[in-house]
């Protein structure tokens, strides 16, 4: 028996990057998956989206781990898109057990509005629409988990203004979606149904393999390279590592989603190598 298995989990931005780890990680232990992605580019967002060859690869790798999966191209802003693929996916495999709301984007260095919006809607009101999508379906011993940021818990980082408007509503996003988060889990505990966060630190995806962020590392040079950027990673971190992988963050989803978990909710869970307690070095409250 794996440790999610026979569960069917929604999981948003599956085409690439952490919802790839998380599909297959998922699926190694049992489970069939639901995914949505853009596998479009968005203008604001310097660095590019998913493509379907990579969904199909995700595809793939699911197979290969022995799940099964289906997936709709969808932007998770696009809410009756988003009912829909839920729907379908339920109509299929007959039941809905936990979701991964985790599509994102991170669209620095622009002073663009739109920009602000675009964060705003996708890294917010997205996994407002995956949930709402969600809970219909959801019942006793459902799992809802949101991917934050690291950014969310820290002030000056990405809403840093030398990061431009959209790294200011990429910030608000993951803020909000730590509170909602910690609401949801009030409003949803009575029904048996848990929500939690998870905050990565720089994570070994696409997004933090982008020039842009190479720019907010290495300010000082015009056009940084990742090798440039890379030795000033480890300041998001206090273990002497530059970023975490994906397959660090599935752990805890996996965690999260599992029955393993069954009366952890409403937590905010970070996964960033102790880059938290190196920039907030407060004593926990009780
Ligand atoms: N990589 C990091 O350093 C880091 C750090 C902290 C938090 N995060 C968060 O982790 C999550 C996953 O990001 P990642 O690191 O895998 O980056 P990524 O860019 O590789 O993956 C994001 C995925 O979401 C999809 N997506 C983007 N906008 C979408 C939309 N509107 N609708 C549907 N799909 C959409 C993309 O196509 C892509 O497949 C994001 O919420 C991100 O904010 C990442």
């Amino acid at each position: 028996m794996g440790r999610v298995q026979n569960k069917v989990i929604f999981i948003t931005g599956a085409a690439r990057g952490q919802g790839r780890a998380h599909a297959v990680r998922l699926a190694q232990e049992g489970a069939n998956i639901i995914g949505v992605d853009i596998c479009e580019d968005i203008k604001t967002n310097s660095y590019g989206m998913a493509t379907p060859e990579d969904f199909d690869e995700t595809v793939r790798l699911v197979e290969a781990a022995g799940g099964r999966m289906i997936t709709s191209i969808a932007d998770v802003r696009d809410r009756q898109a988003i009912v829909a693929a839920v729907e379908q996916g339920v109509a299929e495999f007959g039941r809905l057990d936990g979701i991964v709301a985790q599509a994102g984007i991170c669209p620095l260095g622009t002073d663009d509005p739109q920009a602000f919006l675009d964060a705003f809607t996708v890294d917010f009101v997205g996994v407002v629409n995956a949930v709402e999508a969600a809970v219909p379906h959801l019942s006793k011993g459902g799992s809802i988990v949101a991917t934050g940021s690291l950014a969310a818990l820290m002030a000056g980082a990405t809403d840093n203004p030398s990061n431009g408007v959209g790294g200011l509503g990429y910030s608000l996003a993951k803020r909000m979606v730590a509170s909602f988060i910690n609401d949801l889990a009030v409003v949803l505990g009575p029904k048996g149904i848990r929500a939690n966060a998870v905050h990565p630190t720089n994570c070994n995806t696409d997004m933090l393999n982008s020039d842009i962020m190479y720019r907010q590392f290495r300010p000082d040079l015009e056009a940084p390279t990742r090798e440039d950027a890379l030795p000033f990673f480890p300041a998001m971190t206090m273990m002497g590592v530059p970023y975490v992988e994906p397959e660090d963050i599935s752990q805890m989803v996996l965690f999260l989603l599992s029955d393993e978990s069954r009366y952890v909710t409403g937590m905010q869970m970070r996964v960033d190598a102790g880059g938290y307690v190196r920039n907030r070095p407060q004593q926990p409250t009780f």
